[in-house]
């Protein structure tokens, strides 16, 4: 009986599989790029940083994929393909604009995480491309996280402006809080509370950018000077800033919502709510 089973026949039929499977190569082709849509473009982060994007993200996170040589080859470039895809499906930065407020926050926090944790790029990628230094990543996640903060800052604080009135008031007391903008980088706010015809507690707020950073001021009649808080958080619709020096109160928060002011100035512990509606 002949034998069919030899070194050189399981050799052959490897070697013929290799060869059809390379008639199935991968679609290499790359999306249509929009520049302005681009994280890049958008985040604009200083040159070292931008090209460590390029090369070690932008390959699998873009539609800018470069394909060395060895994508040529199957089965690789099918595992490669396959990478690719699904890093796009989880994070495209050349659609960064596209994504909402809320998913472009919730992808930078996973960047700071996958950088902070050296997950990202793949195992495959690192073995073909290098990796990234400690200090890299280290770099890479801070840009990440300063993107969370950079982002929201192009938002205004205009939600404040006007006159309001407080609704959960102590018994008896009557709360108003009035804001007016200066400029495009101030904002001016008037707090009293009244009782009967008396003013029983005031202050002068002010929420100004300070070298590029937001912060808040708090003035009371008697004190010479403000406090001031740091922006600690902020969003499209709401905001918090902190002072841990501060005795009390050290974190104001606002929030719009559905036409009202909610408020809280909170610490150690305690923490007093606000809700105001337009006078
Ligand atoms: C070789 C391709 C490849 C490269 C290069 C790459 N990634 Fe990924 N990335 C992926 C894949 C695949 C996934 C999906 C992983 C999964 O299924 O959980 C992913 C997922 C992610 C996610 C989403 C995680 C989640 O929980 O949804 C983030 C964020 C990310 N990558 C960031 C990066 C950053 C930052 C870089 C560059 C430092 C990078 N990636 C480089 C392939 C890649």
């Amino acid at each position: 009986m002949k034998k069919y089973l030899t070194k050189r026949n399981i050799l052959l039929t490897l070697l013929l599989a290799f060869i059809i499977i390379q008639f199935f190569p991968i679609d290499k082709t790359n999306p249509p790029i929009e520049l302005n849509k681009d994280f890049i473009e958008i985040t604009q982060p200083p040159a070292k940083i931008a090209s460590d994007l390029k090369t070690m993200c932008y390959d699998c996170h873009s539609h800018e994929t470069r394909y060395p040589w060895y994508t040529n080859i199957a089965p690789f470039s099918w595992r490669i393909k396959g990478h690719i895809d699904n890093g796009l499906k989880h994070l495209n930065f050349s659609l960064w604009s596209d994504y909402n407020e809320e998913q472009r926050l919730h992808k930078l926090d996973e960047c700071v995480d996958m950088c902070t944790k050296h997950w990202m790029p793949t195992l495959d990628y690192k073995l073909m491309h290098g990796r990234l230094s400690d200090e890299e990543y280290t770099e890479l996640a801070t840009f990440f996280e300063l993107a969370k903060i950079k982002k929201s800052q192009a938002h205004n604080f205009d939600y404040l402006l006007g006159d309001w009135k407080r609704t959960d008031d102590d018994e008896g007391n009557q709360t108003f809080e009035s804001w007016r903008k200066f400029g495009t980088t101030e904002y001016r706010g008037h707090g009293y509370t009244l009782k009967g015809v008396d003013t029983i507690s005031q202050e002068l707020m002010t929420i100004k950018k300070n070298n590029n950073e937001w912060v808040l001021g708090v003035k009371l009649p008697n004190e010479s000077e403000a406090t001031y808080f740091d922006l600690a958080d902020m969003d499209a619709t709401s905001f918090a800033f902190s002072s841990e020096q501060n005795e009390f109160p050290k974190h104001i928060e606002y929030k719009a919502e559905e036409g009202k002011l909610k408020a809280a100035i909170s610490g150690d512990g305690m923490v007093i709510p606000f809700t105001f509606v337009k006078k």
